[in-house]
C-alpha cells in the first residue's frame, strides 16, 4: 500500500494527522496516534447514492409514543430508561470476564420468550462455545439465532433476512468490513462498521446491542468516536472477585445518564438485585470501629456505601496513607483539616481508608462519612450503626450542606437507618430520621466521643 493510504488517527478525538508524533496536535493526548490505513477498495469507492427521503414537516409525523421492549431484567431496562427502543443502537462496554456476553444472552433469550426475534452475532466464540454459556443461564436460551461471523456485510444480510428486530453483536472490536483495508479492531473499522450498523438500524428499524471491550485504560477502542455515533452507551463494571456488577448509562439519548443498575453474578447468570440501594452493604460489620455508612448519589437512585478506615501506629519514616475507592489527595486533605482542626495525631500513625463493595467517591458529600470513620478508629470506638453521614468538609473544619438530600434521607430510613449527622445549615428535611446539624468538625469528635 502506499503512503499516501496512509494517515496517524488519534485513538481519543478521531482526528487525523498526517505525520506521527506523540502528541495529538487536535487534542492534546499522548501517545494516542496510530497509523491507520484508510485506503478504499477500488470498485466501492463511487457508491450510488440511496434515493433520500424528501424533509417533511414534524406535525406530519405520527406522534406515537416510542414503544420500548421490555426485557423483564429489571435492572437492565431501568439503566436503558424503561427498555430497548426500536432502531436505536446501544453500546455495553466493559473489561473482558465481567458480563458483558452473559448480559446480552439473557436479554436475547428473554426477548425471545416475547416473540421478539433476536440475531446473536459471535465474532468471539463459536455456536457451540454459545450454548455451553446458554446452558448455564436460568432463562430459556433455545429459541435465539446465533451465528458466528466477523464481516459485516454478511451480519446484515443475516439480520435482514431473518427480519431480526434486535441484533446482539459480539463484539464491535471483532467486526469488519469489506470496504476499508485493515484489521478488525483498529479504530478505522471500529468507527465505520459502528456507523453502517447505527445506519442500518435507523432505515430498517431493529435494535442493535453492540459489545464493546474496554482497554486497559479505560476506553473502548475510539472511544470517543463511538460514543459520538451510538445513541446509548452504558459501562459494565466491578470487580471479578466480587460477584455484583454494575451498569452504568454514561450517555443516553433516550433515558437520563448516570443511572447505574446493580447485578449479581450467579451460577445461572446476571440476576437484578432486588434493593440495589443497599446491595453494597451487605456484609456489613456493625460495632466494629472505623466504619461509616454515607449515601450517594447514582443518577437518580441514592445507594448506601460503607466507608472503613483504619489507623494503627506508624513505624520508621513517613506514615502510610491508602486509600481504595477515594481519591488519596481528598484522603490528605481530611487528614489535614482533622489534624490541624481537631487535633487528632495522624502525623504519627499508617492511615488505611477502603470504601466496600469496589465504589468510588467521587461526591465531596461522602467527606463527613469519611471523617467518623476516621475519628472512630482513632478512638476505636464504633459509631452508631443506625447513623448515617452526609456532607463536604471545607479547609476550615466547616460542613457544608450537600444537594439532594431529602432523597437521600427517604432511602436510608427505609434501610433502617435512624439518625442523620448533617451539617447545621442543611435545609430542614421532613423524613423520620434525627437529624444531627453540625456546624464543624469539633463537634464531630464531640458527638462521637460522646
Ligand atoms: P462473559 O459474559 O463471558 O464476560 P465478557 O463477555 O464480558 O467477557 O462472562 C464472564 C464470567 O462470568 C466468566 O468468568 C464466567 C462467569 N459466569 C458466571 O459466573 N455465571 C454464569 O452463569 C455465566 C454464563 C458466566
Ligand atoms: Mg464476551
Amino acid at each position: 500500500m502506499s503512503k499516501a493510504h496512509s494517515v496517524f488517527r488519534c485513538t481519543e478525538c478521531g482526528a487525523d494527522q498526517p505525520k506521527w508524533g506523540g502528541k495529538c496536535d487536535t487534542c492534546g493526548a499522548w501517545n494516542s496516534l496510530i497509523e491507520e490505513p484508510v485506503g478504499r477498495l477500488s470498485g466501492s469507492a463511487v457508491r450510488s447514492l440511496p434515493t433520500a427521503k424528501p424533509p417533511i414537516r414534524l406535525t406530519d409525523l405520527k406522534s406515537e409514543s416510542v414503544t420500548r421492549w421490555k426485557t423483564g431484567l429489571a435492572e437492565f431496562d431501568f439503566v436503558l430508561g424503561g427498555g430497548i427502543v426500536p432502531g436505536s443502537v446501544v453500546l455495553v462496554g466493559g473489561e473482558p470476564g465481567i458480563g458483558k456476553s452473559t448480559l446480552l444472552m439473557q436479554c436475547a433469550a428473554r426477548l425471545e420468550s416475547q416473540g421478539v426475534v433476536t440475531l446473536y452475532v459471535s465474532g468471539e466464540e463459536s455456536p457451540d462455545q454459545l450454548r455451553l454459556r446458554a446452558d448455564r443461564l436460568q432463562e430459556d436460551a433455545g429459541r435465539i439465532h446465533v451465528v458466528g461471523e466477523t464481516r459485516l456485510e454478511s451480519i446484515l444480510h443475516h439480520a435482514a433476512q431473518l427480519n431480526a428486530s434486535v441484533v446482539l453483536l459480539d463484539s464491535v472490536q471483532t467486526t469488519y468490513t469489506e470496504e476499508l483495508e485493515g484489521a478488525p479492531g483498529n479504530v478505522g473499522q471500529v468507527r465505520e462498521c459502528a456507523a453502517r450498523l447505527m445506519r442500518f438500524a435507523k432505515e430498517s428499524g431493529p435494535a442493535v446491542l453492540l459489545v464493546g471491550h474496554v482497554t486497559k485504560g479505560g476506553g473502548i477502542a475510539g472511544p470517543k468516536t463511538l460514543e459520538h455515533i451510538v445513541d446509548t452507551v452504558l459501562y459494565f463494571e466491578g470487580e471479578t472477585t466480587l460477584d455484583h456488577r454494575i451498569l452504568r448509562a454514561v450517555k443516553n439519548r433516550f433515558g437520563s445518564v448516570d443511572e447505574i443498575g446493580v447485578f449479581r453474578m450467579t451460577g445461572a447468570g446476571l440476576e437484578p438485585v432486588a434493593n440495589p440501594a443497599a446491595a453494597f452493604l451487605a456484609g456489613r460489620s456493625t460495632g466494629a470501629s472505623g466504619s461509616a455508612i454515607t449515601a450517594l448519589m447514582e443518577g437518580t437512585r441514592p445507594m448506601l456505601v460503607e466507608i472503613q478506615a483504619l489507623a494503627s501506629k506508624a513505624g520508621f519514616g513517613t506514615p502510610q496513607r491508602v486509600a481504595t475507592g477515594l481519591d488519596h489527595r481528598r484522603l490528605a486533605l481530611l487528614l489535614a483539616v482533622l489534624e490541624r482542626r481537631a487535633g487528632l495525631p495522624f502525623g504519627s500513625l499508617d492511615v488505611f481508608v477502603n470504601v466496600t463493595g469496589g465504589v468510588r467517591l467521587v461526591e465531596p458529600s461522602t467527606d463527613l462519612a469519611v471523617l467518623a470513620a476516621l475519628v472512630s478508629t482513632v478512638h476505636d470506638r464504633p459509631v452508631p450503626a443506625d447513623a448515617l453521614f452526609l456532607g463536604e468538609v471545607g479547609l476550615g473544619g466547616e460542613i457544608r450542606p450537600v444537594a439532594g438530600v431529602e432523597r437521600r434521607l427517604v432511602e436510608a430510613a427505609r434501610q433502617g437507618f435512624r439518625r442523620v449527622f448533617l451539617s447545621a445549615r442543611s435545609q430542614r428535611t421532613t423524613s423520620d430520621l434525627e437529624v444531627i446539624g453540625l456546624e464543624g468538625i469539633s463537634e464531630l469528635t464531640r458527638r462521637l466521643a460522646a
